[in-house]
């Protein structure tokens, strides 16, 4: 049952890419099938039931495709009944850099969208606003150390008690497989038809350190699926008030 679900799911995300570019659809579906994040934060349940999503460097968006998707499988009665029932998206807002990733975007949501706004900016400048959960999928290494400081406070100021800041990063002390992180993320950064980024990790520990100082409670979940990396997520709620 799973698998013929999850094939449904990964067609119906990546359908309004088939919109734009050959590219965009292809992108969005290799992204989406090979990497175990999208299916295991839906299966956990670890967002909240409902809520206003923030994603910080969101790319073309695959993401929010995923959760309209989700949420229409389960609305149909179609989801696995050992899975955490998908969340209620009530707003979508992403911000990324790229301006080309950005057209990607527009192309699959349109540009009057009842939910969904993807906006060229920077995250180091843009007002976050408020927003109940807000995401940073393999993005938060591009800006340096002290910017990563800033975005994380500003970060934690958006949310309210019981808010959600789920981050993926790597983690600098794993060694090799953390290099190995780095040359694919050069390759596909590259493949994507930007220039070779300087990267600014920190070992875990550091990740989890400044996140507690400014008042998440961390949880840790390494998030590579039999991939030799160091990818770890981290799931950092505001505590209830
Ligand atoms: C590895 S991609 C991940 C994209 C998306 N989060 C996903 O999971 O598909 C990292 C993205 O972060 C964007 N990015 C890097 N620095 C950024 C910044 N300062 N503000 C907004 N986006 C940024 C890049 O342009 C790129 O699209």
């Amino acid at each position: 049952m799973t698998s013929r679900f999850l094939q449904t799911l990964l067609d119906d995300a990546s359908r309004p890419f088939r919109n734009g570019s050959r590219f965009a659809y292809h992108y969005a579906r290799g992204k989406l099938s090979s990497d175990c994040i999208f299916r295991e934060l839906l299966k956990r349940g670890i967002f909240p039931a409902q809520g206003r999503f923030l994603d910080l460097g969101c790319g073309q968006g695959s993401l929010f495709a995923w959760l309209l998707a989700a949420r229409k499988l389960y609305e149909q009665g179609n989801w696995p009944a050992d899975w955490a029932p998908a969340p209620q998206p009530l707003a979508l807002l992403g911000y990324e850099l790229m301006q080309k990733d950005v057209d990607r975007a527009s192309q699959a949501f349109g540009l009057d969208h009842p939910i969904v706004s993807i906006r060229q900016g920077d995250m180091c400048k843009v007002d976050f606003g408020q927003a109940d959960v807000v995401t940073i999928l393999d993005a938060l290494h591009y800006v340096d150390h002290a910017r990563q400081k800033d975005v994380l406070k500003r970060i934690r100021a958006a949310l309210p008690p019981g808010g959600l800041f789920l981050t993926r990063v790597g983690d600098k002390g794993a060694g090799l497989p953390y290099h190995i992180c780095n040359w694919v993320d050069h390759a596909v950064t590259f493949v994507r038809g930007h220039r070779l980024p300087t990267l600014y990790g920190r070992k875990l520990v550091e990740w989890v350190e400044l996140l507690k100082s400014l008042g998440f409670v961390v949880e840790t979940l390494p998030m590579n699926e039999g991939k030799p990396f160091a990818n770890i997520m981290l799931i950092c709620r505001v505590p209830a008030a």
